[in-house]
This record gives C-alpha cells, structure tokens and sequence, in this order.
C-alpha cells in the first residue's frame, strides 16, 4: 500500500475501527477529519496548525510525521503558536531544554484562552519522564494531550479521544517493538529528506537520558528503507541523512543481520539520489568496512560525525563509552588517511562528575590531534536517573565553565584555521534556499556541511551546482557560481 496515496474518502468511518496499523490510524485521521470541516464551516475559516520542535534531526524528522498526519486531517501548517494545533516536540538530553519548555507552556495558556478551539499537544522525550507528567498534569490544567516518543504514529487517534473526552489524554509508552511504516509525511524541504534508519539506542552512556527516553535499538527493515528512499528520489529528493542514535551497530538485531556499510552500498545503487549522509556514529562501532565504503562512494557526504565525549580515557570508562582516547585517536586517523578530505565533527561533555584538571587536559589534547573541522562542546547536565546523576565528585559550575571557554576557544581557532582549506577551489554545492540576509544570493551546502554564499536565482534551489569558493569567512564561503 502507497500511504501517501490512501484515500481518506473511501474509508467507511460508520464501519468498525480496524485493528491493524497504519489503516487503523487513517481511519481517525479520516475522522478527525470530518471534524475539522464542520469547524472549518462554523467558523468560517481554515484551522491552522504548527509544530515547534526542540532538540535534534531525530525530533525534527518525528515533527515532520506529526506535520504529515495534521495535514491529511485538513489543518493548515503555518509559523508561530497563534494556531488552532499546536504541537511541542520536546528533548531532555540536557536541563536546559525542560526549561524552555515550561516557559514556553505559560505563554500558550495566554493564546488559549483567546483561542477556545485551540488545542495543545506536548510529546517527545521530556514527556517519557514521569515527574514531567506529574508536574504537567498538576501545573499545565489547559494541555490536552500529551505522548511519547513511541505512539507519535497515534496522533490522529488521541486527538479523536480527546474530541469525545473533557479532560487531558495521557498516552506515554515506556517501550515498544512496533514500527509503524507508511504514515503520512511532510516535508520541510522537497530535495533533502532524512530517513529513521533504527529508533532507540542500547549503549547506555552513563550521563545520557536517551535509552530510557527513547527505548531499546530497533532497526527498521532494509526493504522499508530502500522502498522509503526509492519514493523520495521519485518525488524530487536528491540528498538523504539517515538517522540514528548509532548507526554503527544498524541492523545486527535483524532475523537476517546486516551492517551499516552494507545498507549504504545498497542505497548508494538507487538512481536519481546524489548525497548521502548519516548521524549519528560511534566510535566503537566504525567498522574498517564502513571506512572503505566510504572511501569508495561518489554519494556519501565527506563529513564524519564522530563524538568523543571525552578524551581521558578514565573518563570515557566511567561514561561507559567502550573506547579509549588511543583507540579513538586510532579511528580518527585511519578516517583521515582513507580520506583526506573528510571533515569531522564531534561532541564534546565538560565537567562530567569526576573530571579532573589532567582529564580536561587529555580532550584538549584529542582536540588538537584530531583537528576537527567543528565541535559541539556541552557542560555536563544531570539527567535524574542516570547513573552519572549519583556520581561522586559532581564538578564545581565555575571550574565547568572554566573549562569550557578554554575548550570552546580551542576549537573555534582550530575550525577557523581549517574551513579556508577549500579557498579557491570549485566545489558540488546544493542549493537549499534563498539567503536570509540578502534576497540576491542562494545558500547551499558542501559535501563536507559547510555553507556556501553566492549570487544567483531561487530556481537553482534543489539543484546541485558548480560554485568557485572565493572567500572564506570563518564557517562558511562566499562564492561564484560557474
Ligand atoms: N549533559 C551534557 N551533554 C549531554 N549530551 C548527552 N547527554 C548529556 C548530558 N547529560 C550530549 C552528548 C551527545 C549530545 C547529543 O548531547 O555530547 O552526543
Ligand atoms: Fe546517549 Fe550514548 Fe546512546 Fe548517544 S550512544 S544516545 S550518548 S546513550
């Protein structure tokens, strides 16, 4: 069945609601539906819609199934929080994102009371935290709905409940095997799409909320993934990211096991799809055969995204990474031989419980033998229930911070001195949209993620085009087009 082609005309919603997914999901899209017309008629309008999403690609690309599903009900997606639905996808990988949340979640109140029909959807990772439901059910009476990070597949099914219920529909799964195929989508750009590869991760770092927020690792099926792409490129896309919490360890809990660097070569024969690129990776799952069929490709970005986390190797024990700053420096090195040209990234944690002044000094040392071309550099956040939240030797906030201006500076002198690499040169650069500083130049992308400037006109978006890297301005080029 082609989801983005079912019909909710023919679905018969005096019948029984189906059992099985996705039909069963179409049919209350079908019915909300039906709803959103009799209000679209009584008040004389269209119903809106948007979705705000917090965190990272994974969050984004679940904003684009919920935006898929409240399209097919007949809302109009537009910008800002003055709708008939909002959505807020969340993350907790750090404190500061709850935060924003709940101060966001004060703001809505206001635009619901002058706006009854409005409804409030909060779901994503922070809502798989008990205590956030609490503190929601107590505190934020107005939500009407909240989920989790397994059942956004369900939307259409608990905005019916809430339709026919008067208080807030609490749906969080603590875990699940169900992986729902052939929902609805939509996309935010129409020639780059990412793909969910696998959901979860097992690797229980010990600082990270993830495993627990978004269950145990679960590979989609290859088939699915290479029919998902097949679609894309059929629609237009010509560039894909593929997503994971670790797509290293992709695929070695399927009936029929297969690698990483084995569903790439796959990929990689599908005609019309021209980029390739993937996050996130792990450092002690990048196989030598990962590292080849890299090396071989014409499609796979040259851009690496490789964490560290740290680089004392003390550290990365009592993170529970199952690498050490050796072996990493390994990996990195064998990256950088095959291929010169890679740019890799990473992320860095400073002031993980324990951290002393000589481990600081080890990933300032990883940093400067590795050169990266950009670093994600994060304080360390206490995730309550991690084992890392219970660690003895918590750093102090000023010696963290400290810590991390020193790093910071570090990594920015050594980006700065790399992005010039490519001056001069003419390089492939995709196009992705008209420039928000200025109308009369085009903003694209490397095959190494860095951005390009130059003058030309919005019907090159989509489109891969030869640009002459003239100047280099710290993290991105200004260029010609040739
Ligand atoms: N504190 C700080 N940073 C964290 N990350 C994950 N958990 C925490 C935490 N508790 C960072 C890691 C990860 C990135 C997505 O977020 O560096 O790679
Ligand atoms: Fe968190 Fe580690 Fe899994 Fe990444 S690999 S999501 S840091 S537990």
């Amino acid at each position: 069945m082609s989801s983005l082609l079912m019909n909710l005309d023919e679905i018969d919603l005096e019948g029984k609601e189906p059992l099985t997914e996705p039909e069963r999901q179409y049919y209350f899209m079908a019915k909300c539906r039906k709803w959103v017309r009799h209000k679209e008629k009584e008040l004389n309008r269209a119903l809106t819609f948007s979705v705000v999403t917090f965190g990272c690609q994974m969050n984004a690309k679940d904003s684009e199934k919920l935006a898929g599903i409240l399209e097919k009900i007949g809302y109009v997606q537009v910008e800002g929080e003055e709708v008939d639905f909002v959505v807020y996808n969340t993350c907790t990988v750090r404190e500061n994102a709850n935060t924003r949340v709940y101060g966001r979640l004060g703001y809505l109140n206001g635009l619901k009371r002058k706006n009854p029909n409005m409804m409030i959807a909060l779901c994503g990772c922070m809502m798989q935290e008990d205590a956030v439901v609490d503190k929601i059910k107590k505190s934020y009476r107005f939500v009407d709905m909240i989920f989790g990070t397994h059942n956004i597949f369900k939307l259409a099914e608990l905005m019916d409940t809430r339709l026919h219920s008067k208080t807030m529909i609490i749906d969080i799964w603590k875990d699940t095997n169900l992986i729902v195929e052939d929902l609805p989508s939509e996309r935010k750009y129409s020639f780059k799409a990412g793909v969910n590869i696998m959901y979860g991760c097992n690797n229980f770092c010990s600082y990270c909320i993830v495993p627990y927020v978004r269950g145990r690792e679960r590979s989609r099926n290859p088939e699915d993934i290479i029919k998902e792409v097949r679609e894309l490129v059929a629609d237009g896309v010509i560039e894909i990211m593929l997503l994971g919490q670790n797509v290293n360890s992709y695929g070695k809990n399927l009936k029929e096991p297969i690698s990483f660097a084995e569903l790439l070569v796959q990929l990689e024969q599908i005609e019309g799809l021209k980029r390739i690129r993937f996050m996130t990776s792990h450092p002690k799952d990048l196989s030598d055969e990962l590292i080849e069929v890299m090396k071989n490709s014409k499609k796979i970005c040259r851009h690496l995204h490789l964490p560290v986390q740290s680089g004392s190797t003390d550290i990365l024990k009592k993170m529970n990474r199952n690498y050490t700053k050796e072996s990493y420096l390994k990996v990195a090195e064998k990256i950088k031989t095959a291929m010169p040209d890679i740019s890799l990234t990473t992320d860095i944690i400073v002031g993980f419980p324990g951290e002393t002044e000589e481990d600081f000094l080890e990933t300032l040392d990883v940093v400067k033998k590795v050169r990266y071309d950009s670093a994600y550099t994060f304080l360390y956040s206490k995730r309550s229930g991690t084992p890392a939240c219970v660690m003895e030797n918590q750093v102090e906030d000023p010696v963290a911070k400290e810590r991390f201006d020193r790093l910071l500076k570090t990594v920015q002198e050594i980006a700065g001195e790399l992005t010039g690499k490519l001056e001069g040169m003419v390089e492939e650069v995709l196009v992705e949209e008209v420039n928000t500083q200025d109308s009369s130049f085009l903003t694209g992308r490397l095959s190494n993620n860095t951005l390009v400037h130059f003058k030309g006109s919005d019907e090159l978006i989509g489109k891969l085009v030869s640009v002459k890297l003239s100047q280099c301005k710290g993290f991105y080029y200004f260029g010609e087009l040739i």
